[in-house]
C-alpha cells in the first residue's frame, strides 16, 4: 500500500500541480462539489464559503465598521434577481442577471457586486453563479438560526441583464405586488417574504439617504446601517414581533422611515389590515419553516427550460477526491478521502472503517485527527491511498464501518491523469494535461474554463471542443495522451478537463 506523505509529495516532485479535484464524484460531480460547500463549512477541509458569514454579523467585503452584513446581503442579492421573474412566460428568475444590473437604481446598494465577486472563485463548469447565488440563501438561512432550505442545483447563468422590476421603499403597494404577482407571489407571500428577507440585516444610509438620514452614521457604523430588528444577524421571528407589539425595532427603517413615502414595509404589511403579519405573529417559531417554503420557492423560480436537480443532501459516507493516478514508477493507485459524517452532538464513533476495492484484502482506514464542525454534524477524514493491480477488475469499492457498507462504482478505461496536469496562471491560464485510455483510439477531450466576463462579475465557461492531443507512451497498460490549451484569458475559478466517449457522454472529469 502507498504511503500517503509519498503520495502528497508526488505534486511537489512533478512540479506544477496546483489543485486538483479527483475523478470520481458521488452522487455525480455538481451534487458532491455542493454539497462540499454547504456541509464543509468549519474546520478540517472547510470549503471557506462559509466563512464570509462566520459569525452572521460578519462583512466579508470591507471593514467591520462600515455596518454590512454579509449573510443580509446574500439573501437581498438573489431577492433583486429573482423578483424581475416573469412566471407567466418562464423568463428570470434566479439566473445571475442581476450581477449585469448593479447599474440599475433599483439595485442600489454594494451588496450585488461584494457578493459577485466572494462568488466568483466558487464557479466552475458545473457550478453556476445562480447555483451559488441559490445556494448563499440556504447558507446564510441555516447558519444564521433559521431553518434549512432544501437545495437543488442546476440553475443557467442569464448573458445579461432582464427585466426590471424590484420594489423600491417609494413604490407604490399596486406597484409592489404587481412585481410580486409576475413573480408568481400573491400579497400573502409578498408579505411573508419580505418579512422573512427582512429579519436580517439592515437599511443604510449609504445607499438609501432618502430612508435612513445621515444620523445614523457613525465610527462603527460608517454607511449608517439601521436594523430591521433587534437581533441583525439571527434568522428569527423577531422583526415580525417587534413590528406588531412596537417594540425594538418597531420593524425597521421601512416601517418607521422619517420619510413616509419610503416606508414601504408599513405599507405593504398594512395592506391587509396586517393580518398576514397577525398570522406570522402566532406562528411563533413556526415562522421559520413559513420561512422555508417561501425561501425555497424564491431560488426555485428558474426560467422554464431548466430542470433542477434533486435535493443536495449532507452525505453520511462520501468519497473525497478519489482518483486515480500513476506513481514515479508508473504504477497505477487510486487515493483520496473517506469523509464520515456524525450528526451533532455526538463525536465520530472510534469504530474502525475499512475500504475495499474489487475483491482485495480490506484496508483499515484512519481519521486524520483534524476534524470538520458544520450545521449537519461533525466529520471524520480517513485518507487512503492503495495501488491497483488489475484495473480491468476494478469496478467498485466500498466503505465498510461504523454499522454501514455502501459500496461507490468507479470506471477505469480512462481517467486524467491528476500528476501529470498542471494549470498555470500568469497573464493567461495555460492548461498541459494528460489523460489515459486503455483504448489505442485518441480520447476526445472538452476542456472548460470559468472567466470573466464584461458587465458582470459573474464569469462566463469558455469552452474547449476536441482538444488535440498526441500520444506520449504508455504505463500500467494505459496510452498517455498529452494536450494543451491557451485560456486566452485568466482563469476565475476551477477548469475541467473531461474525457467523452463516442457518444458524447462523459466518461471522467478533472478539476483543476
Ligand atoms: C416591497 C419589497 C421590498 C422592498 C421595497 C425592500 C427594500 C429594501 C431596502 C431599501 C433595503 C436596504 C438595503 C441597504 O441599505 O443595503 C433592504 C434590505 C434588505 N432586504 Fe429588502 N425589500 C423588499 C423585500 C425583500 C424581500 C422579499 C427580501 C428577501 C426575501 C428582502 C431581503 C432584504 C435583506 C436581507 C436586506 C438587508 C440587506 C443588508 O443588510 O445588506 N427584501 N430591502
Ligand atoms: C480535494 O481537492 C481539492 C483541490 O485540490 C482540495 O482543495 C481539497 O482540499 C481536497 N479535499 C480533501 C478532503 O483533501
Ligand atoms: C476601519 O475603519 C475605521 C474607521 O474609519 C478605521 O479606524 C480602521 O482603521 C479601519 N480598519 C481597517 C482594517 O481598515
Ligand atoms: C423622501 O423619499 C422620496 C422618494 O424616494 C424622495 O423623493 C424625497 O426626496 C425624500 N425626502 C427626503 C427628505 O429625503
Ligand atoms: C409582544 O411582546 C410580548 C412581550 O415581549 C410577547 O410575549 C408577545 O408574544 C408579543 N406579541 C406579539 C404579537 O408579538
Ligand atoms: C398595523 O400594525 C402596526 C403595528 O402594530 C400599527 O401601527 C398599524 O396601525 C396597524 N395598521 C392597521 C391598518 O391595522
Ligand atoms: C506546458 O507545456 C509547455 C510545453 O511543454 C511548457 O513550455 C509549459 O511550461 C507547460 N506549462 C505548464 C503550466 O505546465
Ligand atoms: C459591478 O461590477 C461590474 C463588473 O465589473 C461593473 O461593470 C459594474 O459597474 C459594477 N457595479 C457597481 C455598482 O460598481
Ligand atoms: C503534438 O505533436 C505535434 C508534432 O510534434 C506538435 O506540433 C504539437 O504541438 C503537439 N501537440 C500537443 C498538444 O502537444
Amino acid at each position: 500500500m502507498w504511503s500517503f506523505k509519498r503520495l502528497l509529495a508526488l505534486p511537489t516532485i512533478l512540479g506544477l500541480l496546483s489543485s486538483a479535484y479527483g475523478a470520481f464524484f458521488y452522487p455525480n460531480t455538481q451534487a458532491s462539489l455542493l454539497e462540499h460547500i454547504l456541509v464543509d463549512t468549519h474546520g478540517a477541509h472547510s470549503s471557506g464559503f462559509a466563512d464570509a458569514i462566520t459569525p452572521c454579523t460578519n462583512y466579508v467585503s470591507g471593514n467591520q465598521s462600515m455596518g454590512r452584513t454579509t449573510a443580509a446581503q446574500w439573501i437581498r442579492v438573489a431577492f433583486h434577481d429573482f423578483v424581475t421573474a416573469d412566471v407567466a412566460s418562464g423568463t428570470g428568475g434566479l439566473d445571475a442577471s442581476i450581477g449585469f444590473e448593479t447599474l440599475r437604481e433599483e439595485n442600489s446598494g454594494s451588496a450585488f457586486n461584494d457578493s459577485f465577486t466572494f462568488f466568483r472563485p466558487y464557479v466552475n463548469p458545473v457550478i453556476s453563479t445562480a447555483d451559488i447565488l441559490a445556494l448563499s440563501v440556504v447558507m446564510s438561512v441555516g447558519n444564521c438560526g433559521g431553518a434549512q432550505i432544501p437545495f437543488r442545483a442546476g440553475r443557467i447563468d442569464a448573458t445579461g441583464g432582464g427585466a426590471f422590476g424590484v420594489p423600491a421603499p417609494e413604490t407604490d403597494i399596486p406597484t409592489t405586488l404587481g412585481f410580486f404577482s409576475g413573480a408568481g407571489f400573491n400579497q400573502v407571500d409578498s408579505i411573508g417574504l419580505t418579512a422573512c428577507g427582512h429579519t436580517l440585516g439592515s437599511v443604510h444610509h449609504g445607499g438609501f439617504p432618502t430612508v435612513v438620514g445621515p444620523e445614523a452614521v457613525s465610527s462603527d457604523n460608517l454607511a449608517g446601517g439601521i436594523h430591521f430588528d433587534t437581533t441583525v444577524a439571527n434568522f428569527d421571528p423577531l422583526v415580525v414581533h417587534e413590528y406588531l407589539n412596537g417594540t425594538g425595532q418597531r420593524g425597521g427603517p421601512l416601517v418607521t422611515s422619517f420619510n413616509v413615502s419610503s416606508r414601504s414595509d408599513l405599507r405593504l404589511y398594512e395592506s391587509d389590515n396586517n393580518l398576514t403579519m397577525i398570522a406570522l405573529g402566532e406562528q411563533g417559531t413556526g415562522f421559520l419553516n413559513t420561512c422555508v417554503g417561501l425561501l425555497q420557492r424564491m431560488i426555485e423560480t428558474v426560467p422554464k427550460s431548466i430542470v433542477l436537480s434533486d435535493v443536495v443532501t449532507p452525505m453520511e459516507v462520501k468519497p473525497i477526491n478519489a482518483s486515480l493516478d500513476f506513481d514515479s514508477k508508473g504504477n497505477l493507485f487510486f487515493s483520496g478521502y473517506i469523509r464520515i459524517l456524525t450528526p451533532t452532538p455526538s463525536s465520530p464513533p472510534s469504530a474502525p472503517a475499512f475500504l475495499t476495492i474489487a475483491s482485495t484484502t480490506p484496508i483499515p482506514l484512519t481519521p486524520e485527527p483534524a476534524q470538520g464542525q458544520s450545521i449537519f454534524g461533525t466529520t471524520a477524514f480517513y485518507p487512503f491511498a492503495t495501488k491497483v493491480i488489475d484495473a480491468g477488475s476494478f469496478a467498485h469499492f466500498s466503505v465498510t464501518g461504523h454499522g454501514s457498507h455502501i459500496t461507490f462504482p468507479v470506471q477505469t478505461s480512462a481517467f486524467v491523469v491528476p500528476s501529470l496536469t498542471s494549470v498555470s496562471s500568469t497573464s493567461t491560464t495555460i492548461l498541459n494535461f494528460t489523460v489515459a485510455t486503455r483504448s489505442r483510439v485518441a480520447p476526445t477531450v472538452k476542456v472548460q474554463v470559468p472567466v470573466g466576463q464584461q458587465g458582470t462579475l459573474g464569469p462566463a465557461i469558455k469552452t474547449f471542443d476536441n482538444v488535440a492531443v498526441n500520444n506520449t507512451g504508455r504505463k500500467a497498460g494505459y496510452e498517455l495522451w498529452a494536450g494543451s490549451v491557451d485560456v486566452g484569458a485568466l482563469a476565475t475559478g476551477a477548469l475541467s478537463v473531461a474525457i467523452l466517449d463516442g457518444e458524447g457522454k462523459e466518461v471522467d472529469v478533472g478539476f483543476f
